[in-house]
């Protein structure tokens, strides 16, 4: 049977996404803000470029074509109701109704789930609608021990932590302040000292399937310098887990994900459905929950697609009809993504800036490609503000998949900037060695 699969969204996490959906045999449509070149290639032309919070004309696109099902890429969409409004119409998705998608659009609904139920990855944390009793908090909690986040979707931006970007007790009194004049919740939160994973899962309502363990690199400079970005890197190691984290951490955050799962629906009556991300982090109490995500992670969906080996639109299957088997199989291959960024970036991005992809030597060493936020025309790539493209190495270790990773990257030229050091075993080191000096 040929199944008509809809993504929704246009960045490199919806490339990946829908490259996986056609090598399982489906037939791609897309629905996108903005035109993603490969999405356009993979569906040859199948698109619509249109806000992708416009449900009445992802309907009518959805029925136009008799869509089998449809996978939703990113949080916006899902946050105000996409799903909610497809399933509505008889159109199948991939991602969670609007009241399981709080566990990534309200960090307090979250925090309160995991405080209600008991969930020991909960960290100390506190919400607030005003400024009256702020100061107490801070006090109690330490200065040097806050951090700041805004409820609702920011975008990677808005969190901000002492130590990085608040310096004293008045700069988080200043900064909470500017967020309560703009009507913003806001939680404060204990900050957590250790390494950080991701954990991406499909989850059918029920049952929680884990992907392979990936770190992504959030910051814009090697050696984690620089302004916070949406991540300009990331890898995974043969045996799915890191070398500082191991497979009763991972087993740790998988029961903690189910019960979170089985929360999610006790508190709201809506059975969580899609893939959850958990950003978790090792620290010297444990493995604590820094935030969930309610769809794959950008990069880290870059990771772990490639590596697939059960068919995809079966686990898709699995999770809209609440069967998803549990024995999901991926290569046993280590994975790096490298990403291209605008010169600038992310201050003072360099746009419409040519990119010249050199696709025969990509294809000759095998480095695999995506695109984020770059825009063609007339059959050139031109940068926007955003990443700009994705380049993945995979191979039987890291230090080979680095170094595919590299060689492909210079396949690319172009007013453009990216992490040298990520998936480096200098780098790695750097990790276990935090690691080890926290644990001891
Ligand atoms: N890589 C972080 C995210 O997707 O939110």
């Amino acid at each position: 049977m040929t199944v008509k699969t809809l993504i929704i969204g246009h960045g490199a996490r919806e490339h990946v996404l829908g490259e996986t959906l056609v090598r399982d045999g489906a037939i791609l449509y897309a629905f996108m803000s903005s035109k993603n070149a490969g999405l356009e290639d993979l569906s040859q032309g199948k698109i619509k470029i249109h806000s992708e919070t416009d449900f009445s004309e992802i309907i009518e696109f959805s029925k136009k074509n008799n869509i089998d099902f449809a996978v939703i890429g990113p949080e916006a969409p899902l946050v105000v109701g996409v799903v909610d409004a497809l399933e509505k119409s008889g159109i199948p998705c991939v991602g969670p109704r609007i009241e399981a998608a709080q566990l990534e659009g309200s960090k307090i609904f979250t925090r309160n789930l995991l405080e209600k139920y008991k969930i020991t990855s909960n960290i100390v944390s506190k919400s607030f609608r005003s400024m009256e009793n702020i100061e107490s908090f801070i006090k109690d909690l330490g200065e040097e021990n806050i951090v700041v986040k805004p409820d609702g979707l920011t975008g990677g931006k808005g969190v901000k932590v002492y130590g990085d970007h608040l310096f004293s007790k008045q700069d988080i009194l200043d900064y909470c302040q500017t967020l309560i004049d703009q009507k913003a919740s806001i939680l404060l939160e204990e900050k957590v000292d250790g390494e950080e994973f991701t954990l991406q899962t499909f989850v059918d309502g029920k049952n929680v399937v884990a992907t392979p363990l990936v770190q992504d690199h959030k910051r814009a400079y090697e050696d984690d310098a620089g302004p916070n970005t949406g991540g300009m890197g990331s890898y995974s190691m043969e045996n799915h887990l890191m070398p500082f984290i191991s497979q009763e951490d991972v087993d740790e955050a998988i029961e903690d994900m189910k019960k979170v799962v089985a929360a999610t629906k006790a508190e709201t009556g809506v059975e969580y459905k899609g893939f959850l991300y958990g950003g978790y982090i090792k620290t010297a109490k444990g493995i604590k929950l820094i935030e969930f995500n309610a769809r794959l992670g950008d990069p880290e969906a870059m990771n772990i697609l490639p590596l697939l080996k059960t068919n995809f639109i079966d686990i898709c299957m699995g999770i809209i009809n609440g069967n998803l088997k549990s024995d999901i199989q991926f290569e046993n291959k280590a994975t790096v993504c490298k990403y291209l960024a605008p010169k600038g970036y992310p201050m003072s991005p360099q746009k419409n800036e040519l990119v010249i992809i050199n696709k025969e030597k990509l294809k000759q060493l095998g480095a695999k490609y995506y695109y984020a936020s770059v825009y063609r025309e007339g059959g050139n790539v031109y940068t926007t503000s955003s990443r700009a493209m994705g380049i993945i190495g995979v191979a039987n270790d890291l230090e080979s998949a680095e170094k595919v990773a590299e060689q492909g990257v210079g396949c690319i030229s172009g007013k453009l900037f990216y992490r040298k050091d990520i998936g480096t075993a200098k780098l790695l080191q750097k990790r276990i060695d935090h690691m080890n000096s926290l644990l001891q």
